[in-house]
C-alpha cells in the first residue's frame, strides 16, 4: 500500500544548509565528545589532534565525497543506489554488498550507542542533583561502577532513548529529521560556547590548551594512526552508507566538494572545542587526562563536583553529550530504513518501530556486557560489547569506506563523477583522482590489514 511517507514522495532536504546541519548533526557525537578527548588523552594530545587532522583531510573528506556524490546519483537507499550505479557502469550487481554492510554496521553501532548515550542522559540528573558536588574520587567510581552493574536502570535509559530516535526517524526526512535538527544543533552549538566559556574561567585553560596543541611525540605509537584513522570513519560517519543516504536528499544544485569540507570542518572543530571544554576543567581540579572511557563519566564529574556552579554545568555537559547522540542516532537507521520502506512500499513509521525493536534488543547484549555477561568473551577476549564495536568499527566501516571510494573514482563513469563534483579542468580531475583514488583506499588498506592482522594471527 502507497503512502504519503513510502517511497512514492521524493525526500529532499530543504536546502543545503539543512544538508550540512543534518551530516554535521550524524557526524558529531559520541565520538567527539566521548570518545576524541578521551583517546587524544591517551595518545599524546597534540601530536595525535595532527594525525587525526592528517585521517580526516587525506581520507576522510575524500570518501565522504564519494559517498554522498554517489547517493545523489542513485537518489535511492545505500542497498538500491549501490544497485542502479553498478548497472549504470556496467559493473555486478553483487557491489550492492556494500550496501547490506553498511544495514548490518548501522545495526551494530546503533545498538550500542543508545546504552552509552543512556548513560549520558542519566548523568544530567545525576548531575543537576547535585550527586557529585564535593563528592570524592572513589565516590564518583563507585557511583559509575554501581549503575554499569545495575542492568535495569541501563535497560530503562536505552529504552528512553531508542523511543525518542524511532519516534523522530518514523516522522521523515523533514518532519521527523530536519525539525530535530532544527531543535538540536543550534542547542549544542550554545551548550558548547556556554561550557568553553565556563572552561576558560576554570584556571587551568592554558595547560589544557597546550595539553591538547603540544606536539608530544613520545606517547605516539603506531596503534596511534590505527587509532585515528578508525576514529576519523567514526566520527565522520563513513563507510556505512549514511552519508551515501543522507547524500541521496541532497537538492541537485548543492556544491558538492564545498559542502563536504563545511561538514568535515564542523565536525573537526567541535570535536577540538569539546577538548577545549573538557581538559581544562580536569587540570584545574589536578586530574588525570589519561583514564580512557573513563573520562567522561569519572573524571569529568569528579571535576565538576569540586567547582562552583559545577551541578548546572556538569548537567549542561551530559545534555550536550545527548542531543549530540541523537541527532547521530537518527542517521545510523537511514540506511536500513530508506532500503525497506522502498523495497516493500512499506510506511516509514512501522518500518522504524520493527528497526528499532531489533536495535534494542541487540543493544541488550552491550548492557549485559558491563554486568551480568562482563565474564563472556569472545575472539581475542573481547566481550560481546567491544566485539560488537570492534567489528563495526575496525571492520566493516574501513572496508565499506575503501570500498566506496574505490568503486566512485574507478568504476563510475568519469564524466558522471566530473559532472556530480562540477569539475571542469583536467588537472582537477586527475588531482582528484590521484587523493580518493589511489592515497585514500591506500592508506585504509594499510590501516585496516595492520588491524586485521593481529586478530588474524591470534586465530591461528
Ligand atoms: N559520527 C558519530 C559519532 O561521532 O559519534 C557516530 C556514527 C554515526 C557513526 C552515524 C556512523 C554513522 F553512520
Amino acid at each position: 500500500m502507497a503512502t504519503s511517507s513510502s517511497s512514492t514522495a521524493p525526500q529532499r532536504w530543504s536546502s543545503r544548509w539543512l544538508f550540512v546541519l543534518a551530516a554535521a548533526g550524524s557526524a558529531v557525537g559520541l565520538g567527539n565528545i566521548w570518545k576524541f578527548p578521551y583517546i587524544a588523552g591517551e595518545n599524546g594530545g597534540g601530536a595525535f589532534v595532527l594525525i587525526y587532522l592528517v585521517c580526516i583531510a587525506a581520507v576522510g573528506i575524500p570518501i565522504m565525497v564519494s559517498e554522498v556524490l554517489m547517493g545523489r546519483q542513485g537518489r535511492s537507499s545505500p542497498i538500491h543506489t549501490m544497485r542502479k550505479l553498478a548497472k549504470q557502469a556496467g559493473r555486478s550487481q553483487r557491489w550492492s554488498i556494500l550496501g547490506w554492510m553498511g544495514v548490518l554496521a548501522g545495526f551494530l553501532i546503533l545498538s550500542y550507542y543508545a546504552v552509552i548515550a543512556g548513560w549520558a542522559v542519566s548523568y544530567i540528573w545525576a548531575s543537576g542533583s547535585g550527586t557529585f558536588d564535593g563528592a570524592s574520587a572513589q565516590m564518583v567510581g563507585a557511583t559509575f561502577d554501581e549503575f554499569l552493574a545495575s542492568p535495569m536502570e541501563l535497560i530503562a535509559y536505552q529504552t528512553g532513548f531508542m523511543i525518542l530516535t524511532i519516534w523522530i526517524v518514523g516522522r521523515g526526512v523533514t518532519k521527523g529529521l530536519e525539525a530535530a535538527i532544527r531543535w538540536f544543533m543550534p542547542l549544542l552549538f550554545l551548550l558548547l560556547i556556554a561550557l568553553l566559556v565556563y572552561s576558560f574561567n576554570s584556571g587551568g585553560f592554558d595547560q589544557g590548551f597546550a595539553f591538547m596543541f603540544d606536539m608530544k611525540w613520545q606517547a605516539v605509537t603506531a596503534d596511534s594512526w590505527l587509532i585515528a584513522m578508525g576514529q576519523a570513519f567514526f566520527t565522520l560517519s563513513l563507510g556505512m552508507g549514511t552519508m551515501m543516504a543522507y547524500g541521496s536528499y541532497v537538492p541537485d544544485d548543492a556544491n558538492l566538494g564545498s559542502t563536504v569540507f563545511t561538514i568535515a570542518a564542523l565536525d573537526t572543530v567541535i570535536a577540538i572545542a569539546a577538548g577545549l571544554a573538557i581538559f581544562p576543567i580536569v587540570f584545574a581540579n589536578g586530574l588525570e587526562v589519561a583514564q580512557g572511557p573513563g573520562l567522561t563519566f569519572v573524571t569529568l564529574p569528579l571535576a565538576f563536583g569540586q567547582m562552583p556552579l559545577g551541578n548546572v554545568f556538569g548537567a549542561l555537559f551530559f545534555s550536550l553529550l545527548s542531543f549530540a547522540a541523537i541527532t547521530s542516532a537518527i542517521s545510523l537507521t537511514e540506511p536500513a530504513l530508506a532500503f525497506l520502506v522502498e523495497e516493500y512500499n512499506a510506511k516509514r513509521q512501522r518500518v522504524a518501530i520493527s528497526l528499532g525493536v531489533i536495535c534494542w534488543a541487540l543493544g541488550l547484549g552491550t548492557v549485559f556486557s558491563f554486568n551480568i555477561w562482563s565474564d563472556v568473551t569472545f575472539i581475542g577476549g573481547l566481550t560481546f560489547f567491544d566485539t560488537v564495536d570492534y567489528f563495526s568499527q575496525n571492520i566493516l566501516l574501513p572496508l565499506g569506506g575503501m570500498l566506496i571510494t574505490f568503486f566512485a573514482v574507478w568504476l563510475l563513469p568519469k564524466g558522471m563523477l566530473d559532472s556530480q563534483l562540477g569539475i571542469q579542468s583536467t588537472g582537477i580531475s586527475w588531482a582528484w583522482r590521484v587523493v580518493a583514488g589511489i592515497i585514500a583506499p591506500l592508506g585504509v588498506l594499510a590501516v585496516f590489514t595492520s588491524t586485521i592482522w593481529p586478530l588474524l594471527s591470534g586465530l591461528w
